[in-house]
């Protein structure tokens, strides 16, 4: 019997993969998504779309009409800073939002629910790579609606007074990156930010001094990961890291982005301005519990998986500027 998935979020970045992956292994996918930063036309054909918001309960319940088998929580406020500008609509967005989906996921006895956290809920990790062992410690309001949601869904997870089987896996994922990642929107994720002002010939702007280095995994990486976890008993009431084991700095990340499209610094492209609230300084994944979980290795490097970004992006801007 075909088997259906619920996938919130699924007109953004991270969503639109899954949904597409989890056609392609054969489920029956709704999409429930509010297009505030998401794209209609990014979910993909063959999904039921839903137009609604995670912070209405009502919405999500209309989203489980036809009770799915698994729930992929991916909608969610996905940026660091503006949690600073609005903390209270962050936690509405990402706790709340994430309180909602569980309580329809009980209601219609779904019984698999897998959830959209991050790596910000570190903070400033005592060592590096980071186990998910170590103590969360968010240093942004971003970071805490984050926690909240995962521990609520994994706190429901280890529950014994349910009536019906629920388990869920949380995934901190690190710097995801891919084709569809915004790049006019100034709060999502960097790499997109700077493919934009290379390809529109701005002129970029890093935050600090530079030497902040992330993890960058490759969307393709993570939406397999998800996939695989949902039969996987091992990834039952866990949370696990996303990530790619190596880090880069902000500064190394720009010069091959110039690098990629055959420029340089020269010509003063590059300006420094103010580290921004809330900013990890160094962030890089340990991936032993993704790998003996869910056998996880990545396959796509940062090289190609930057050639295959900036393939598209280019495609993109060549679409923009073509008279409608
Ligand atoms: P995105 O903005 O492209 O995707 C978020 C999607 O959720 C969008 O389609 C948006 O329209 C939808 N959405 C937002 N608020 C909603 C609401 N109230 N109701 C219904 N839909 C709503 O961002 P993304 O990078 O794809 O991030 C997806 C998720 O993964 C987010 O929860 C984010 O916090 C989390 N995350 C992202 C990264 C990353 O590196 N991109 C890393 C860790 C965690
Ligand atoms: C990102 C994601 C967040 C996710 C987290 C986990 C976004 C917007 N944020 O947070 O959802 O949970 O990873 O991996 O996708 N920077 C510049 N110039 C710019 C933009 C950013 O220098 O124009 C710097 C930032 O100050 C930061 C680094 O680049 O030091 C990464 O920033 P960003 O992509 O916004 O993400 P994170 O805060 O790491």
């Amino acid at each position: 019997m075909t088997r259906r998935a619920l996938v919130t979020g699924g007109a953004g970045f991270i969503g639109s993969h899954l949904a597409e992956r989890l056609l392609r292994l054969g489920y029956a996918v709704t999409v429930l998504d509010d297009l505030s930063s998401g794209l209609r036309e990014y979910v993909p054909a063959g999904a039921d779309f839903l137009r609604g918001d995670v912070r209405r309960l009502g919405d999500v319940q209309a989203a489980f009409a036809r009770p799915p088998d698994v729930v992929a929580h991916v909608a969610g406020q996905a940026s660091t800073v503006r949690s600073f500008d609005d903390p209270g609509w962050d936690l509405s967005v990402n706790a709340v939002g994430t309180l909602n989906v569980l309580h329809a996921c009980l209601a219609a006895r779904t019984p698999r629910l897998l959830l959209a956290s991050s790596m910000t809920i570190y903070g400033h990790p005592e060592r590096l790579p980071v186990p998910e062992s170590l103590p969360p410690r968010p240093i942004s309001y971003y970071g805490v609606s984050k926690w909240a949601a995962e521990r609520a869904v994994l706190l429901t997870s280890e529950r014994t007074d349910l009536p019906a089987p629920f388990r869920a896996t949380a995934f901190r994922m690190f710097n995801v990156y891919g084709e569809r990642q915004s790049l006019e929107n100034p709060y999502q994720g960097v790499l997109g930010i700077f493919l934009g002002n290379v390809l529109r010939d701005e002129r970029i702007r890093i935050f600090g001094d530079g030497e902040q280095s992330r993890d960058f995994v490759h969307v393709d990486d993570v939406v397999r990961a998800w996939t695989d976890a949902i039969d996987r008993e091992a990834s039952f009431g866990k949370a696990i890291n996303l990530g790619s084991g190596e880090r880069i700095s902000i500064n190394a990340l720009v010069d091959a982005v110039l690098r990629a499209q055959g420029r340089d610094r020269s010509g003063g492209v590059v300006e420094y301005g103010p580290a921004r609230p809330g900013d990890q300084r160094h962030m890089c994944a340990d991936l032993s519990l993704a790998r003996e979980v869910l056998g996880f290795q990545p396959a796509v490097s940062l090289d190609d998986g930057l050639e295959r970004t900036l393939a598209w992006a280019r495609g993109q801007a060549a679409s923009a500027g073509r008279a409608p």
